[in-house]
């Protein structure tokens, strides 16, 4: 693709193969190629690859994998922190590769390529380095998960870690509304590990790694039977998982509340079980009946923007939440690990239009913040909350909004960098 005096240039995304981190990777270069640069998307196989038929306009570029360089000898290992060291040394060398030869085979009116990689794409950086290119970082979660992280060295200098537990209600210095229960980045038992993610996300393995399944678009056609605002839609993201109890106990919440209710249900993310039919009791079925829609996967967003929707039970991962908030929906916040947390203190806390599930998951307490965000005075006043803040998110994208700035320099700052 071609811009100012006929120069071309060209971005190199390089995704984290999770499908929070390589939806928004994606949307970035879709932008990004509307503004005239070519994309060339390097991607991992070994865990499933991004769909390169939903974008015809970009170059997909597999990377091979150097096993030979991988710090463990079990490829199931559950370490997410080995997993993604692993990840990056073995596909460093053939990023390399590829890149080198893009350079040494580019026409002279193209520009020399330049790098957009994931924040656990680390290696990019090296190999960037290493060629003299230039590259840029993509966080995929919210600015304030990142400052978060990012303070925990200091608060571990400070004392201040070692002095509150896991549970501490406290609120963290200098990181308003956040309390230390918040902080996205923990083993409070060994400080030293600071990127280390908690049980949850260790737990990940190959399996959790796949790409989610096909999209169920019936369940817009058993949405569009449904009344404006009635249904409660529930997921919880791409990694989380439940017990076969939590489980029994989110079904019969759903159940007892009597509010229709759309739930996304992954193969495996119950007990590793791929079938949801056979955890599920005949009792249950029979006292939802019509009331309850279960899928595999959604297509989300089209879920959010559907007009019977209205209110989204959520693990808050930071996708996730923009979407809803972009089409004025209140939550219910159930965060899991990492910058969860501090998604579902802003949304509960600060913009004020979720309620923050806490404790153990029990049917009683479920059921009461469905009734409370569904049908009770306090869900309105959130919804009204969330249509604006609805309209503020929508004058960031429009000309002239944040956003949209904040695009245009990234534009400019690439041109610059390349040129
Ligand atoms: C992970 C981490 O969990 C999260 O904390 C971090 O912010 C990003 O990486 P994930 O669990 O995948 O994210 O959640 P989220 O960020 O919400 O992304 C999930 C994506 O999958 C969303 O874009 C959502 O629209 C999509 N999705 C989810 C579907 O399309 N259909 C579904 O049924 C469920």
């Amino acid at each position: 693709m071609e811009r100012q005096g006929g120069r071309c240039w060209r971005l190199v995304l390089v995704p984290f193969p999770l499908q929070g981190h390589i939806s928004p990777m994606l949307q970035l270069g879709t932008i990004l190629h509307s503004r005239g640069f070519s994309i060339t998307i390097a991607h991992t196989t070994n865990l499933g690859s991004p769909d390169a038929s939903k974008h015809p306009d970009f170059v997909f570029l597999p990377l091979s994998s150097d096993d030979s360089s991988s710090t463990t000898e079990s490829k199931d290992s559950d370490d997410f922190i080995v997993f993604v060291s692993d990840l990056n040394l073995n596909h460093r060398a053939s990023l390399q590769e590829q890149l080198t030869e893009m350079v040494e085979k580019r026409e002279q009116h193209e520009e020399l390529p330049c790098i957009v990689y994931d924040t656990n794409m680390y290696s990019a950086e090296t190999v960037a380095r290493h060629l003299k290119l230039p590259s840029i970082m993509l966080c995929t979660s919210s600015a304030s998960s990142m400052i978060a992280y990012y303070a925990y060295p200091q608060l571990l200098e400070e004392g201040c870690i070692s002095l509150q537990g896991p549970e501490s209600e406290e609120l963290v210095p200098g990181l308003h509304p956040l309390r230390f229960k918040d902080l996205p980045v923990f083993d409070f038992k060994n400080p030293d590990t600071l990127l280390q993610l908690e049980a949850s996300l260790l737990a990940l393995s190959q399996k959790w790694l796949q790409l989610p399944p096909e999209e169920d678009h019936s369940c817009i056609t058993w949405l569009d039977k449904q009344t404006d605002n009635s249904v409660i839609y529930v997921s919880f993201g791409s990694i989380s998982s439940l017990d076969e109890k939590e489980l029994a106990e989110i079904a019969w919440s759903l159940a007892n509340s009597k509010q229709p209710f759309l739930w996304v249900v992954r193969p495996g993310s119950v007990g590793g079980s791929e079938s949801i039919d056979v955890l599920l009791s005949d009792d249950f079925k029979g006292t939802v009946g019509e009331r309850g829609c279960i899928v595999k996967w959604a297509p989300q967003k089209e879920v959010l923007a559907h007009r019977a929707v209205g209110g989204f039970w959520s693990h808050c991962g930071w996708n996730s939440t923009l979407e809803s908030i972009s089409e004025g929906g209140p939550l219910i916040c159930r965060p899991f690990f990492a910058d969860q947390r501090v998604n579902a203190r802003y949304i509960s806390r600060e913009w004020r239009v979720g309620i923050d599930l806490e404790n153990d998951l029990k049917r009683v307490e479920i059921e009461r913040a469905i009734k409370m965000l569904m049908l009770g005075k306090e869900g309105q006043e959130m919804r009204q909350r969330a249509t604006h803040l609805k309209t503020k998110a929508g004058l960031c994208i429009k000309e002239g909004g944040s956003s949209f700035n904040s695009l245009n320099k990234l534009v400019e700052l690439i041109i610059l960098a390349e040129g």
